[in-house]
């Protein structure tokens, strides 16, 4: 995968992990998520920043997954409580059995993931009946911009509009349960497993 110094440092900033913290996972509460006694899958978990405020809040299990050893490495020194870290990609969920988890969480990675369609199909495979995927990503048009003024850079293959990732949900098996839509920026959706 490509990641460029800069954003690597961007992930790491006091206001990334306000946003985190104020927005993504508000709105994914808003959306339903409980975290409490229910068992959650992180994809890009990244330096464990939200795995802070994930196992602050007693879930039965929280698995961090991510595909760069060296956040993983960051992540593992938060030494929380209930966590476990795993490293790989989100479109290959294989480390996990059938129906393990209640919720799969992304907060901001799945536009770095170019298997983002089949991503849907593992989350289907590994979440209970009636679980949910909550994602809040960048859409293709969000990240075109960012490139253009920033100079990082993304591959293109894993992009997506969001007309496009509501349609791959829809067709391997999930339902739109909510969903917020920025400007056509940046996007939140609950998907729930049908
Ligand atoms: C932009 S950062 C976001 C990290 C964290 N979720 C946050 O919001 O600060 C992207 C993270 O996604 C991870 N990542 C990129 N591609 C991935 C993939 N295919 N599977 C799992 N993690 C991936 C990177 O290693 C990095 O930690």
């Amino acid at each position: 995968m490509k990641l460029c110094p800069r954003e690597f440092k961007a992930m790491q900033s006091g206001w990334r992990k306000w946003y985190i913290r104020k927005i993504e996972l508000a709105t994914f509460k808003k959306f339903g998520l409980r975290i409490e006694d229910r068992d959650i899958l992180e994809v890009g978990c990244g330096s464990g920043y939200a795995a802070s405020l994930l196992t602050a809040e007693a879930p039965r299990s929280y698995t961090g997954l991510d595909i760069m050893p060296e956040q993983l490495a960051l992540a593992l020194e938060r030494q929380l409580p209930r966590a476990r870290f795993v490293q790989g990609s989100a479109d290959d969920l294989s480390a996990f059995p059938d129906g393990s988890f209640d919720a799969v969480l992304d907060f901001c990675i799945l536009h770095h993931v170019e298997g983002w369609r089949t991503f849907f199909d593992e989350c289907r495979r590994v979440l209970k009946d009636g679980g949910c995927i909550y994602i809040a990503d960048l859409s293709r048009r969000c990240i075109h911009l960012v490139d253009a003024l920033l100079r990082w850079d993304h591959a293109e293959e894993a992009l997506f509009s969001f007309e496009e990732l509501e349609r791959e949900a829809k067709r391997r098996g999930f339902c739109t349960v909510k969903k917020a839509i920025d400007l056509g920026l940046e996007g939140y959706f609950c998907f729930r497993k049908e």
